[in-house]
């Protein structure tokens, strides 16, 4: 009989120690990247054996070969991008995921995924309180969850246009007019692309001082056409996570007849807080949703949710038939009926662990207090000598900008001080942000999204820009 003890598996009893290192160390390491694009290339590009490696020396040689090429992005003191940390119960079910091994297409294939996934949708249903009877994906990451929610919405405004868009395709279909904030992130532009809208579809709606959709803007858009209308709204701008009047405008798109989307890639967690629910009232009138359990859920990349209120349009778009194929005729979750994928991850299991480990109140907690940090960061580092904050979050995203001293500076200089001041910081391995340009200028995002960051990551963060921005007058 094979032993399932670890020391029958070297190579995994390594990629624990390794694991554990990582993860320890993520206080004290460097948060930047230490090691040059050569110097990694050197490492890794080794010569491939005829006859392989050992295992566990494959595993170690890894770890060496990675070391200071590894973004802390795991940790307290990452706030570029929107990237999410990783809960201790994810990562281990993560593990078990690779371990187990199961195809988690359908139920035939691996039976405790399907009713893991099945489960999952359930809580997220609940906790972030959208119909219970609607139909969900666990895709790649909202990318895909735009490509599922949206070829969704493209079955269903089609066929109730009388055209059947899985049978016919889009030759010689009623065109299809998107309506989207203008604001929107580009995922939406590429699913548009994906499926074959074409960006000449989409109609950018005008926003206010706040890059909210107003709702004249959105009836004169609806007015001034006709036919299948897809409407595109958000829930957390990218740059500081304002979300678009739902409550107002979802009544609009729909008394046109629109179908609503809603990307809410890490913004509509936040509907699981008591504090925070009330920025996204109405949200629950919208026809579909994406969002990121990579995120703020905290769980291991890779990982979206597309949710659908119509789970016939969202079926009709994704299920595959075939006589080799095992289906469990609705007694059981096929997950290939709802997702773009075939063979797949079995992605429910660290959603599973994630939930259970945080529970409706660590959730909550999670966000308000990653809001919370948030607020501390762009205030603190705002008040600095040297800087300004641009946008004071309520959520969790946030920007500052950083402006030259010299008498006279122009906004060009205070863009490039920005800049520098941004790669400052981050060459002081303590902290790490990115930039972005928001209406004109430079700015430094502050992005909030993991459980990990405490107060001493906020105190140790706004000493870093303290740092970077006195090395830089001096
Ligand atoms: C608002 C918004 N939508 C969509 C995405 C895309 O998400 P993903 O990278 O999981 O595909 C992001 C990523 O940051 C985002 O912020």
């Amino acid at each position: 009989m094979t032993s399932t003890h670890p020391a029958a598996h070297p190579a995994l009893a390594r990629a624990v120690h390794h694991a554990s290192v990582w993860l320890e160390g993520l206080t004290t390491r460097a948060v930047n990247a230490t090691t040059s694009l050569e110097a990694l290339r050197a490492r890794l590009r080794v010569p491939l054996t005829r006859q392989g490696v050992d295992p566990e020396r494959v595993v170690d040689d890894l770890a060496a070969a990675t070391e200071g090429g590894l973004l802390g992005s795991p940790g307290g003191r990452f706030f570029a991008w929107v990237i999410g940390g990783t809960l201790p119960s994810a990562i281990a079910a993560d593990w078990l995921t690779s371990a187990w091994d199961q195809n988690s297409g359908m139920y035939a294939t691996a039976p405790a995924a399907a009713v893991a996934e099945e489960v999952v949708g359930e809580w997220l249903l609940d906790v972030l309180d959208l119909p219970r009877d609607a139909s969900f994906a666990l895709v790649t990451g909202c990318q895909m969850a735009h490509v599922t929610a949206l070829a969704a919405a493209r079955s269903g405004v089609l066929r109730d246009a009388g055209w059947d868009v899985e049978r016919d395709g889009l030759f010689g279909a009623p065109r299809i007019r998107v309506l989207a904030n203008a604001t929107r992130h580009i995922t939406i532009d590429r699913a548009l692309r994906l499926l074959g809208f074409g960006l000449n579809a989409v109609q950018p709606v005008d926003t206010d001082e706040r890059g909210r959709v107003t709702p004249e803007a959105l009836q004169k858009a609806l007015s001034a056409g006709t036919g299948p209308t897809i409407v595109v709204l958000a829930a957390g701008d990218l740059n500081t996570g304002e979300f678009d009047r739902f409550q107002e405008l979802i009544p609009i798109a729909k008394s046109a007849g629109a179908w609503v989307h809603v990307d809410g890639a890490f913004g509509l967690i936040a509907r699981a807080s008591a504090t925070k629910r009330h920025l996204l009232e109405g949200v629950e009138l919208a026809d579909s949703w994406s969002t990121d359990a990579h995120k703020w859920l905290n769980v291991p990349f890779d990982s979206g949710i597309a949710i659908v209120r119509d789970r016939d349009a969202h079926r009709t778009a994704m299920a595959v038939h075939a006589s080799y194929l095992v289906s469990s005729d609705d007694v059981a979750r096929d997950e290939m009926d709802w997702n773009p994928e075939f063979s797949r991850r079995g992605r429910g299991f660290a959603l599973y662990a994630a939930l259970r480990e945080l529970g409706r109140d660590g959730l909550a907690q999670l966000i308000d207090r990653c809001c919370a940090h948030c607020h501390s960061i762009v205030t603190g580092i705002g008040a600095l000598d040297g800087a300004e904050a641009l946008w004071i979050p309520e959520l969790d995203q946030g920007l500052v900008r950083f402006l030259d001293p010299r008498s006279g500076a122009t906004e060009e200089d205070h863009d490039a001080c920005t800049d520098r001041i941004i790669g400052a910081i981050n060459a002081t391995g303590e902290a790490f942000f990115g930039g972005v340009t928001w209406n004109g200028r430079r700015a430094m995002r502050v992005s909030v999204v993991n459980w990990r960051t405490n107060d001493s990551d906020v105190a140790r963060t706004i000493e870093a820009a303290r740092h970077a921005l006195a090395g830089a007058s001096a």
